[in-house]
């Protein structure tokens, strides 16, 4: 009786250095078992940076970001309904066996860190020129305000994206993107009509001033 408890508390003690020390560093992302946090730490932020403030321009920053928008883009992501040119590159193979509950720790993980934001890129007659068109939008071309859904700060809420201290260069993608291929990202309608009525120089300065937000 003794022996058999002994025996089965050692196999115990075993499997778990073997495994739960494994799963804790764990890079595999087609094993459920391994936490939203890990792979955050182990995977994603190879590109994102770590906590999600990413250094590289090339990938957008995801610390702060909308909980509930994170976790709906890592479902588009997964089920390819999100295919822009990056998006399908990187993130399709990356998403592919993501669980449900690992896409929630992951959207909560990035939802509390706080942004480290890299210097701000643009001229100051570029930043006002953006300010202007996120604040009051530009009525005779039937682009709205920025504000009406990304907030006064660019801060963002639910399914609408925060924008503040985003990366430039990944805004003009992304807005490019809703111009010209909106398909590739369908959730994005209300940004088909946004994006219609801007012209490059609308784009490069709204890019600059969300770069630069919140404002200090
Ligand atoms: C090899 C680099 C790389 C790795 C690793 C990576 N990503 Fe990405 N990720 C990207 C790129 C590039 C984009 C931008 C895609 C685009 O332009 O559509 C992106 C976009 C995203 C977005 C959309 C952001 C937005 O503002 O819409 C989310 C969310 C995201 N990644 C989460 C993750 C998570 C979670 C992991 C880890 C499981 C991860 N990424 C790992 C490169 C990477
Ligand atoms: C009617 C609401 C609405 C308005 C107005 C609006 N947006 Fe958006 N925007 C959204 C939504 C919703 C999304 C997320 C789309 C998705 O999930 O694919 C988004 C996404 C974006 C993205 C992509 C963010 C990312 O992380 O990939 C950018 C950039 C953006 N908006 C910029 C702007 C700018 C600049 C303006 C003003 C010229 C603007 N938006 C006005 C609702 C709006």
């Amino acid at each position: 009786m003794m022996n058999t408890l002994r025996l089965s508390i050692a196999v115990a003690v075993v499997a778990c250095s073997a495994g739960c020390g494994n799963v804790e560093r764990s890079r595999d992302l087609a094993n459920p078992e391994v936490s939203g946090v890990t792979l955050a730490r182990q995977v994603c932020s190879n590109c994102h940076g770590s906590g999600g403030s990413a250094v590289s321009p090339n990938f957008p920053n995801l610390a702060g970001q909308s909980r509930i928008y994170l976790a709906a883009q890592l479902h588009g992501f997964k089920s390819q309904d999100r295919r822009d040119p990056a998006g399908f590159e990187y993130m399709f193979g990356l998403s592919r066996r993501l669980t449900d509950a690992q896409i929630d720790a992951l959207a909560d993980y990035y939802a509390g860190q706080q942004l480290v934001r890299q210097p701000v890129e643009g001229d100051e007659r570029s930043i006002l020129t953006g300010k202007a068109v996120f604040v009051n939008g530009i009525p005779a071309r039937g682009v709205p305000p920025c504000t009406a859904c990304h907030g006064s700060g660019g801060m963002g809420e639910g399914a609408n994206p925060r924008l503040a201290g985003q990366h430039a260069d990944y805004v003009r993608k992304q807005l490019d993107v809703f111009q010209r291929t909106p398909e590739a990202r369908p959730e994005g309608s209300a940004m088909k009509i946004v994006a219609h009525g801007l012209d490059g120089s609308d784009i490069a300065g709204l890019a600059a001033y969300v770069q630069s937000l919140p404002e200090r």
